[in-house]
């Protein structure tokens, strides 16, 4: 694949505790299974938990002697400068050779962004091949991407995110005619609240419609994704006690196959080696030209 730049996927929400994270290390330990090459960069310079959870794999891995399949992966540091100013643009630079760097040696680059609006955030959702946000499972939640009609249960306006959103699209579409797949999935499904679930899926459904988004099959809310931060695990790894530090539970095979159909429905270019995949590449402008054009953009904003 390489010179036929790399896929990208992002994870995003402005909504906070969302499922980003956790979602973006699950699709990089599931793409790594498969034999592909994965790089991940972690956009959220604050909380940095992408990079954490990356930390806490390498420990476990090491600790105990397992053979486990890493990411390669890049930070933004904290900005310690006085200016803020100063601070972004070298995040910006950062991100930007982070970007150029896996450009031809990874298959897919998985970026984790941070629950609010900055150029950085929009910068990746305009590099997003595929988009996905993941949504807590409340009525609250999805009035992040929309506001509804408390009536009607209709999308009225769309909220600051899917704007975002729609504008990186326009950036993604003028740069080389691409448009990005945006999935959005229920996450921390509550297993007891049949009611609220299916008008929460019927609301999204509606949602989705009106911003141009796909939705897929939702996550439950399970206990065990807390352990798993701790080790760096995740429900693709094999489901032995060594490797989970305990015995493994029915909720892990649950959850193994609900992420698994969230890869299905991504239909991620996994099948790339065919010719089809490898022409389709070759007419998406490599990520890091987008980078650039995109600070070209910005600038001319400014
Ligand atoms: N399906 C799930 N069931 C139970 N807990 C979950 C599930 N998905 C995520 N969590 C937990 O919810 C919390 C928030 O998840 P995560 O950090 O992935 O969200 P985020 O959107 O990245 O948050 P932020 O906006 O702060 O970056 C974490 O403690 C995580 O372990
Ligand atoms: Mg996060």
């Amino acid at each position: 694949m390489a010179g036929h730049g790399v896929h990208v996927i992002v994870a995003g929400n402005e909504k906070g505790g969302s499922g980003k994270s956790t979602t973006a290390f699950h699709l990089a330990i599931y793409l790594l299974y498969q034999g592909f090459r994965v790089a991940s960069i972690d956009v959220d310079s604050r909380q940095q938990t992408l990079t954490h959870y990356v930390r806490n794999r390498r420990a476990w891995a090491r600790d105990r002697g397992l053979a486990l399949p890493h990411s390669t992966h890049f930070h933004l540091p904290v900005g310690r400068g006085d200016s803020l100013k100063e601070n972004h643009r070298l995040e910006f630079d950062l991100f930007r050779q982070a970007v150029g760097e896996v450009e031809h040696d990874a298959d897919f680059l998985i970026i984790d962004t941070p629950g609010f609006d900055t150029n950085l955030t929009r910068l990746a959702h305009s590099l997003a091949d595929t988009l996905v946000t993941p949504i807590n499972d409340s009525l609250i939640d999805l009035n992040v991407m929309a506001q509804i009609d408390p009536v009607t249960g209709e999308p009225r306006e769309m909220s600051h995110y899917s704007r975002l959103v729609q504008r990186a699209r326009a950036e993604r579409l003028a740069i080389d005619g691409k448009t990005v797949d945006w999935v959005l999935v229920r996450n921390r499904i509550s297993m007891l609240s049949s009611r609220n679930m299916r008008q929460v899926q019927n609301t999204l459904e509606r949602i989705s419609l009106r911003l141009g988004a796909r939705v897929a099959d939702g996550i439950a809310d399970r206990v065990i994704f807390r352990s798993l931060f701790s080790s760096g695990m995740t429900v693709f790894d094999p489901l032995d006690e060594d490797m989970l530090g305990g015995l493994p539970s029915a909720s892990h095979l649950s959850a193994r196959q609900e992420y698994r159909g969230l890869v299905q429905a991504l239909n991620l270019p996994t099948s790339q080696r065919a010719s089809a995949r490898l022409a389709l590449r070759a007419s998406t402008a490599p990520a890091e030209k987008r980078a650039d054009r995109f600070l070209h953009m910005l600038k001319s904003e400014t």
